[in-house]
């Protein structure tokens, strides 16, 4: 082959290659640069509509790939920043709506997104929903599902600890129009209020600045083509709980409660809360049920039956029962989920089958937005 057809054919392959942060192929976002083959060596150039693009590291490792399976070895990536048409060129591909007037409803509320919305709540704080958020999403993630986890526990924000996000999302964008590219980790694209405040400083923001924060984790940031969103409610049921209940009113709801009967009861306002707002209670996940202790004797630390006894009164399922294990929470303070940390561990296991179940059920069909009357 002449050096020039070889060029051609290393630049097709790159064109099919998926940026896995933007996820499309980098010939449609118009990422492949100039590409020259000689002496045995391929030199790429990618344009990037930003330096700090999340997932570099898994775009070239797809890039290495690739031309590996078609006999190049040794590769050379540079990188250029694009220009603003070629940024703009990029939010069109990937579906950006520009801010300011008109209706601003996410992909999830108008049905052009597949994903289906899994709202992880409770009635008290502390019972575990962060921990079955981010593990239940990395599970998910594992068997192969495309996953984005939000974090709308505004004021309580842990998931980017628990999952070890260490870098903020990237803003791509030209003056005042743009599009919040979030990291990923384990596999899983995250966003968090913890990315936009300094984890010192409480957050004091009342019901109107929540809505509109939610609504731009939602509308503004760039989560792709997923099959779940799973979303870390606050404990409760306030101003946040209300304004998802709007923004997403297909969601599919999970209660998250402890064994003890009268954190159940607790837990029965967030049901509830559900039901009244009309999203789809699916079912109820136990966690702390027991401590299992050398010898194989369970210890109901925190009492027993309270998941099944909330499940019956909700008339949904008991989705699993997850046991107190401390190779859960030391996954929790080091960023790596027990499910990837410890698979072989029991809390892990029943995250594993929870995940699985949440599979199985039917999603209920994405209702279509109601029509818009404009009033005069
Ligand atoms: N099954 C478990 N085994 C051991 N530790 C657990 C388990 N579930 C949760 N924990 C630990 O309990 C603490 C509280 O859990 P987590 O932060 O997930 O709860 P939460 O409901 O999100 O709390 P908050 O309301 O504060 O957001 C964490 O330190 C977590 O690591
Ligand atoms: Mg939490």
């Amino acid at each position: 082959m002449s050096e020039h057809a070889e060029d051609g054919a290393v630049a097709e392959v790159l064109r099919d290659v998926r940026d896995p942060a933007l996820d499309a192929p980098l010939g449609e976002l118009g990422m492949v640069g100039a590409v020259e083959c000689g002496d045995g060596v391929a030199r790429i150039e990618l344009r990037l509509p930003d330096h700090d693009l999340p997932a570099r590291d898994v775009l070239e490792a797809r890039i290495r790939a690739a031309l590996a399976d078609c006999g190049v070895n040794d590769v050379e990536i540079t990188t250029a920043d694009m220009d603003d048409d070629a940024i703009h060129h990029v939010l069109d591909v990937i579906g950006h709506t520009p801010a300011g007037g008109g209706i601003r409803d996410s992909r999830f509320k108008t049905g052009q997104s597949h994903a289906r919305v899994i709202a992880i709540s409770s009635g008290k704080g502390g019972v575990g929903k962060s921990s079955i958020t981010t593990n239940l999403a990395v599970a998910l993630a594992a068997d192969g599902a495309a996953v984005g986890v939000l974090d709308a526990d505004v004021w309580g924000f842990s998931v980017p600890r628990m999952l070890g996000v260490d870098r903020p999302p990237t803003m791509i964008g030209v003056e005042d129009t743009g599009m919040i590219i979030p990291p990923l980790v384990h596999g899983v694209r995250v966003v968090s209020m913890g990315f936009f405040t300094d984890e010192d400083t409480p957050v004091m923001w009342r019901g109107p600045m929540l809505h509109k924060a939610m609504e731009q984790f939602l509308v503004d940031v760039h989560w792709g083509e997923l099959d779940f969103l799973v979303i870390d409610m606050p404990p409760g049921t306030g101003d946040v709980s209300i304004s998802m209940s709007q923004f997403l009113p297909t969601a599919e709801v999970v209660v998250v409660t402890t064994p003890q009967p009268a954190a159940g009861r607790v837990a029965q306002r967030a049901g509830k809360m559900a039901a009244n707002v009309d999203q789809q209670l699916i079912g109820v996940v136990e966690n702390m049920s027991w401590l299992e202790i050398p010898g194989g004797e369970r210890r109901t630390v925190f009492g027993e039956g309270g998941g099944a006894e909330l499940a019956a009164d909700l008339e949904v399922p008991l989705l699993g029962q997850v046991p107190l294990d401390e190779e859960l929470r030391v996954g929790a303070d080091t960023g790596e989920p027990v499910v990837i940390s410890h698979p072989e561990a029991p809390a892990a296991a029943a995250i594993r089958d929870i995940a699985a179940r949440i599979r199985k059920i039917a999603p209920r069909k994405i209702r279509r937005p109601e029509l818009r009357i404009k009033q005069t």
